[in-house]
Formats: structure tokens, C-alpha cells, sequence
């Protein structure tokens, strides 16, 4: 079986600190660094943009790994390729013309996912399931940390599978939002590989052992 990922959000580490966060986050069992990118439209948030990119792509060892909550991601896929980003993950919400999106995100050598909002059902992924390489599907409605994890999320990943394996696709299925140890080994067993943890991890004690922790309950 394939080794599950945990991915820590860098939205929730100290931005007075991120040096310091990113570094911790190398030395932890975390195999993806978790990156956030929200434009305040397509979203009700701003985050960061590439200047932050670049001083956290400068410190860290990790697989990068950027969620793009942005409006027109197209516009952008060159320049997170050259800011390092391994994984580009685009909103489907966001896409006109996502099958073409995808290929130029692959075209550029990076990883190409798509996440999906907790109203869009994964049945709209099913012609393009092929072509992407990881589906997000947001457990929160996008745009902040530290919200409640969405329940029905465990349907979608079920529902997604099966997509996934009638379609003989290798797509591997990312859960971002409200994920702890309370739920991160049933969103396992429901068919989940990646999990991104932001509050849960660094507004703990000790984030290098909640990443541990985390990382024995899904392997
Ligand atoms: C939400 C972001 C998430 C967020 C997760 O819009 O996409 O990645 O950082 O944070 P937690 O784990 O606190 O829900
Ligand atoms: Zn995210």
C-alpha cells in the first residue's frame, strides 16, 4: 500500500516566524508542505503571494505543494512552476477550461491537482479524472483555518473512488480542512491519501510530535 501524506498548512504557522515554521516542518515525518494562496476574490481572504513563495520555497526540503483559491489560475501556471510549486492545485470553481488547464500545468512539470468546494460533486470530475494527478476536496468551505470539518466529506471521498477505479485512473485523493486525530484515520479508511493539517498542527505544543502522531495513525 501506498504510503499516506500528511501536509502540513503553512496558513497556520507564525508569519513572524516562518523561517522558523518551515524549518520545522523539515525536520517532522511531513513528506508535502501545504501552501495556500487566496486572491480575496475568489475567496473572502488574502493570504500571500509569490514574494512569500519564494522565502518559504528558499527554506524548505519538502514536496511543495500550493492550493491555488484564486480566480483565472491560468494566468499564473508559469510562474509557480519557476517558483518551485511540485503540486498545482486549481479550484474547479475557478476553471472554464479546466481539461486545458491541467495540461499546461503538466506541460510546466508540475504535479496537476483540482479541489473541489463542498457543494461541487465529484461526478463533474468523472471526464477529466484521467488527466489529474490529485483531487482536493475541501472538507471546509475555502478561504480560512481552523474552521469545522464538513461530515459529508466521507461520502465524496467513497463517491470519488469509485470514479477513480472505474475510470482505471492513478489519482490520489488530498483532504484539506478541519482534519485531527479524531478524524484523519477514518478519512483513510474511507479512501483519502493525503491530509492537510494546519491549526491541528502548529497551534499544538509540540508541532513536530502532532505531525508524528498524526503520521502513526495513517500508516
Ligand atoms: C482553507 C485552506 C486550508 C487550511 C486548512 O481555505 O485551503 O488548507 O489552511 O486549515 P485547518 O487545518 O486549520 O482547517
Ligand atoms: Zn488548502
Amino acid at each position: 500500500m501506498d504510503t499516506k501524506i500528511i501536509a502540513p498548512s503553512i496558513l497556520a504557522a507564525d508569519f513572524a516566524n516562518l523561517q522558523r515554521d518551515v524549518e520545522l516542518v523539515n525536520r517532522s515525518q511531513a513528506e508535502w508542505l501545504h501552501i495556500d494562496i487566496m486572491d480575496g476574490v475568489f475567496v473572502p481572504n488574502i493570504s500571500f503571494g509569490m514574494p512569500v513563495l519564494k522565502a518559504i520555497q528558499k527554506h524548505t526540503s519538502k514536496f511543495l505543494d500550493v492550493h491555488l483559491m484564486i480566480v483565472e489560475p491560468e494566468r499564473y501556471i508559469d510562474e509557480f512552476a519557476k517558483l518551485g510549486a511540485n503540486m498545482l492545485t486549481i479550484h474547479y470553481e475557478a476553471c472554464t477550461h479546466l481539461h486545458r488547464n491541467l495540461q499546461a500545468i503538466k506541460f510546466k512539470d508540475m504535479k496537476a491537482g483540482v479541489a473541489i468546494n463542498p457543494h461541487t460533486n465529484v461526478e463533474l470530475l468523472r471526464d477529466t479524472i484521467t488527466e489529474i494527478d490529485m483531487v482536493c476536496i475541501m472538507s471546509v468551505n475555502p478561504g480560512f483555518g481552523g474552521q469545522h470539518f464538513i461530515e459529508n466529506t466521507y461520502d465524496k471521498i467513497r463517491d470519488l473512488k469509485k470514479i477513480i477505479e472505474e475510470k482505471g485512473a492513478s489519482t490520489r485523493i488530498q483532504i484539506d480542512g478541519g482534519v485531527t486525530d479524531k478524524n484523519a484515520k477514518d478519512l483513510i479508511t474511507a479512501g483519502a491519501d493525503i491530509l492537510v493539517a494546519g491549526s491541528f498542527v502548529f497551534k499544538s505544543e509540540n508541532p513536530t510530535q502532532t505531525i508524528a502522531n498524526l503520521n502513526s495513525l495513517i500508516n
